[in-house]
């Protein structure tokens, strides 16, 4: 398998772009990615240099991602139709850009299905080569979870199927191809996949998809001149672009008909950390983040988000407003020249919400959500400790046919993660859900108390995590932990646990190559 960059390239680059910089110099701490939109900075088109991009003009209104519409099976199972193919988009007016979707050009519908209820899908791959469609924080068995031990040939399908049995959230699916997880995902092949259930459905919130409740899948690219996708251009963290696409619709509105309107907000990009609030300095309520609600609604004025991270906010509006959604520039831990390099300097607009002259009422959020039951620190089993370094994770990169760890059903553990690299890096753990137990020794910020399955690590930091293995012991199929920075994943930052019976061994089967 290619990578897209080789390790010796990526440091290299790292270190020259660290010079470029040092003689540039020009990027005060906190100033470069300026307070307001930075259209007249010297952007030169190119995001990875840390300069705010050109103000958005927003025209265009947002596509709404459609919901899929399943066949009932005799036995009621949900039947949903996937298909990957490629196709052809008009991002920018008169430039076409070549693009991958499910069942449709560019991203994938919307699928839904209540807890409790039984799915299959039928994915279909017409790309012209492999691919796998991965569950993004989904509980199910590892033969359905849709890694890189699943891959559907070009022409096949791929029809896994399981009962949805966890909290209402949204969730997503993306590709996990081994080695080529950044590239898929962002030609566009990404998708939501909502969960409810009884207990958030009783809850008093705004929930008509697509009018008072909004997914917002939010990707960083840069167009060619002749409008096709450029894929080359990574700095330390991957692939940063200088163009949002939200939904895929280039300078978006929403129009906002009710008082509140909740957003879904999905960080789809395969590399750039955002930080979302509104650029009024209003706050909103943050009701949920990856793996459910919280327990209460916690007001903010920003919330940040890596790779793959979902919250779910409802901001109040105000008749005949205008209000844009931006992302400032994130908090990302780093040394200012990493920081630079990795985004972490830029602003963008992202959203513009466009209030109608009458709102229908929307009730206040209620003050009780859900009740959260993590795991307990005294029943964990065993503290394992993970090593983020350079393009590895304890010393190793991905290897298909090695067992990092083994897991024992129905056993609770916490997993203790540092990076100790200079760049950014995140911790995703398939399967389960985690809760966040301290970050350095000290607690988290309410903001993750709810359910998590993926994390941002800065730099020499430790996070501890715990988490309890309920169901789905497999010997011969495993489950992927890795950073979701695409580019470090497709690098090798990724390990393999296997969830056994009590005294079994691992005994993998290989799937891949052999
Ligand atoms: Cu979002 Cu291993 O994946
Ligand atoms: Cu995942
Ligand atoms: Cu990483």
């Amino acid at each position: 398998m290619s990578k897209v960059v080789s390790r010796r390239e990526l440091l290299s680059l790292a270190t020259g772009a660290g010079l470029t910089l040092a003689v540039h110099g020009c990027a005060a701490p906190g100033n470069g990615g300026s307070e307001d939109n930075g259209g007249s900075e010297d952007n030169g088109g190119n995001g990875k240099n840390g300069k705010a991009p050109a103000s958005v003009a927003f025209e265009q209104r947002l596509a709404v991602p459609p919901l899929l519409q399943p066949k009932v099976a005799a036995d009621g199972t949900l039947v949903f139709d996937l298909t990957a193919r490629s196709g052809e988009r008009e991002f920018v007016a008169g430039r076409r850009t070549g693009t991958w979707g499910f069942n449709g050009d560019y991203l994938g519908p919307t699928l839904r299905a209540r807890r409790g209820q039984t799915v299959r899908i039928d994915v279909h791959n017409e790309l012209g080569e492999t691919t796998t469609v991965h569950w993004h924080g989904m509980h199910l068995p590892a033969a359905y979870d849709g890694g890189p031990h699943q891959p559907i040939e070009p022409g096949a399908t791929w029809s896994p199927t399981w009962r949805i049995d966890q909290p209402a959230t949204a969730l997503w699916y993306h590709p996990h191809p081994h080695g080529q997880t950044q590239k898929h995902t962002y030609r566009g092949l990404a998708g939501l996949f909502v969960i409810d259930d009884e207990v958030e459905g009783a809850l008093d919130l705004p929930r008509r998809y697509g009018i008072d409740d909004v997914p917002i899948i939010v990707q960083d690219k840069n167009f060619e001149d002749d409008g096709s996708l450029d894929e080359k251009d990574h700095g330390p963290t991957g692939f940063l672009g200088d163009t949002l696409v939200v939904n895929g619709t280039v300078g978006p509105y929403l129009p906002v008909t009710s008082q509140r309107v909740r957003l879904r907000l999905l960080n789809a990009s395969t590399a750039r950390i955002y930080n979302f609030g509104f650029a009024d300095g209003r706050s909103f309520e943050l009701i949920g983040t990856d793996g459910g609600l919280l327990p209460t609604p916690i007001e903010a004025t920003g919330i940040q988000l890596s790779p793959a991270e979902r919250a779910q906010i409802v901001v109040a509006v105000k008749p005949g407003e205008r209000l844009v959604l931006r992302s400032s520039p994130p908090e990302l831990g780093t040394e200012h020249g990493i920081t630079r390099l990795a985004g972490g300097l830029d602003t963008f607009e992202v959203l513009e919400l466009r209030a109608g002259r009458q709102l229908t009422p929307s009730a206040q959020v209620p003050r009780r959500l859900v009740e959260v039951r993590h795991p307990s620190e005294s029943d964990a089993v065993t503290t394992r400790t993970f090593r983020m370094g350079d393009m590895e994770i304890n010393g190793h990169d991905m290897d298909m046919d090695r067992v990092d760890v083994a897991t024992t059903i129905d056993t609770t553990e916490i997993w203790e993660i540092t990076n100790q690299n200079e760049l950014p890096h995140s911790f995703h753990v398939h399967d389960v859900q985690f809760a966040v137990l301290t970050i350095d020794g000290q607690k988290p910020s309410p903001q993750l108390a709810g359910w998590k399955d993926t994390v941002y690590l800065p730099p020499q930091r430790t996070v501890r995590i715990i988490m309890h293995f309920r169901d789905y012991a497999d010997r011969t199929m495993p489950y992927m932990y890795h950073c979701h920075l695409m580019m470090h994943e497709d690098l090798g930052m990724m390990g393999q646990f296997v969830v056994l019976r009590p005294g079994e061994s691992p005994q993998l089967t290989c799937s891949h190559h052999c």
